[in-house]
């Protein structure tokens, strides 16, 4: 059993907490916003993570998980302190370190005794050492010896806690291997895949990372916009790929595009931090050029349906980045909305957990209780979030309630054929489209290449 704090209680923060003090450590998790912590000791989340409430409330319940908005209460006691601080998008695309500076202050004017800080929030290569030069040297005027460890975290929203228990990879990064020995322990109960680095290497693995997997989705996206004007259909095309083992199957789902707190902000802020060091980074600025492509060409297709949207009704089906998640942070969703009022079409939305979020930030847009609700009367249905409710709709039903039968799947969850069996005009993406006629328009057959 050791001592950990945790700062900051958002999807990194909480679920770090609650799966250390699941593993029998005893954990204090430490956020700012009152709310926030009010809300947690009555056992109440502030966010929505499938199966974190339980956790949360179980080991509360036995004493091993508390909360706190005091520094002076959580940081003294502490072996381990664990950063998960937000580190949103500056107006260049860094990364905005406000919450680190503020944390690491915090943390400097209330230690003690030897600590090891983790830093488990995103932050720019080379934070690390500042942190740990900052930390250090306040520390010897005082007679305290710190420690700085990078654990960057690879846990997806929706299945956290899952991804948190096995991990492909532990990655820590330090000056000091005794620290990073130390944190290695407190998962080695769980997990034997454990890879000690310096601490820029580790913080470098989490952006290289997060901007692969962005990379293969824009990747499959642009394949996806080939197939359509080829005849191809991407998604065959991903299975295909996907079984050489050199590529793999993941993250080929052609769609909408990324979203999320993670995946636009990170691939943003190594942009930046390769282009103030005199690079230019041009896969990184097509990534999301091509992710802001997949949003834009909605409005296109729309209009090639529909001639102008100025009046058409459009219903979105979904409005998280994903589904599992009441995120709505970079979501396809409110990049479509945004695009939609501006063109006049008046819009209807609802998703099974995100519409308080969506509430919050949406204005003119009508909430509806249930997918029925969004159709009634649209001129067009956007899939948006693939939620498991949407994947087997009454046809029909929907059908017969809209005005206009236009169908964009944007995850690619019904069949083409299908689709124009039930009446409508059907897009997915990357996939053949629809001709006037209700017809499928594969590529035109061409003779065989002559073999040279
Ligand atoms: C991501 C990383 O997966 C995780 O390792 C990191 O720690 C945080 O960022 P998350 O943002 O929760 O996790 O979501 P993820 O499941 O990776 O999906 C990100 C976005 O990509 C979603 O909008 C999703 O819809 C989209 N996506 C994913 C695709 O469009 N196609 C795919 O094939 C996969």
């Amino acid at each position: 059993m050791r001592r950990i704090t945790v700062l900051g209680v958002g999807y990194v923060g909480l679920v770090t907490g609650a799966c250390f003090a699941d593993l029998g450590n005893q954990v204090i998790c430490l956020d700012v916003i009152p709310e926030k912590i009010e809300k947690l000791k009555r056992g109440e989340l502030p966010i929505y993570e499938p199966g974190l409430e339980e956790m949360v409330q179980r080991n509360a319940a036995a004493g091993r998980l508390a909360f706190t908005t005091s520094y002076a209460e959580a940081i003294p006691n502490a072996e381990f302190i664990f950063v998960a601080v937000g580190t949103p998008s500056g107006v260049d695309g860094e990364a905005d370190l406000k919450y680190i500076r503020s944390a690491v202050e915090n943390i400097a004017a209330h230690l003690t005794n030897y600590t090891i800080i983790v830093n488990r929030s995103t932050v720019p290569v080379g934070t690390g050492d500042s942190t740990a030069q900052t930390l250090i040297e306040r520390g010897k005027k005082q007679g305290i010896d710190f420690q700085v460890v990078s654990n960057p975290e690879f846990t997806r929203e929706g299945s956290a806690i899952y991804d948190f228990l096995n991990p492909d990879r532990v990655v820590l990064g330090s000056v000091d291997p005794k620290a990073a020995e130390a944190v290695a322990d407190l998962y080695r109960v769980f997990t034997k895949n454990l890879m000690i680095t310096d601490l820029r290497t580790a913080e470098m693995i989490k952006y290289a990372s997060n901007a692969f997997l962005a990379m293969k989705i824009s990747f499959i996206n642009e394949i996806a916009s080939i197939c359509e004007k080829l005849g191809a259909d991407v998604q065959q095309v991903a299975a295909g790929m996907g079984q050489d083992q050199r590529i793999g199957a993941a993250f080929l789902n052609a769609g909408l595009g990324f979203g999320g707190s993670c995946f636009p902000k990170d691939v943003k802020a190594l942009t930046y931090m390769a282009e103030v060091n005199g690079l230019h980074p041009q896969l990184l600025r097509a990534v999301m050029d091509i992710n802001r492509d997949q949003r834009r060409r909605v409005i296109v297709h729309l209009r090639q349906s529909l001639g102008t949207l100025r009046g058409k009704t459009v219903g979105l089906l979904g409005l998280a980045f994903k589904p599992n998640t009441d995120d709505i942070r970079e979501a396809a969703a409110i990049d479509l909305a945004h695009m939609l009022s501006t063109e006049g079409a008046h819009l209807r939305a609802y998703d099974p957990v995100a519409m308080e979020n969506a509430h919050r930030i949406l204005d003119g847009v009508t909430f509806c209780s249930d997918a029925y609700q969004v159709a009634a009367g649209a001129d067009a249905v956007i899939l948006v979030t693939e939620w498991n409710e949407f994947k087997q709709l009454d046809m029909p039903r929907l059908f017969n309630s809209m005005r206009r039968k236009v169908f964009l799947d944007g995850r690619n969850v019904y069949d083409p054929l299908e689709m124009q069996a039930h009446g409508f005009e059907y897009r997915g993406v990357g996939r053949p489209l629809n001709a006037p006629n209700g017809e499928l328009v594969r590529a035109p057959e061409r003779e065989a290449m002559p073999v040279a």
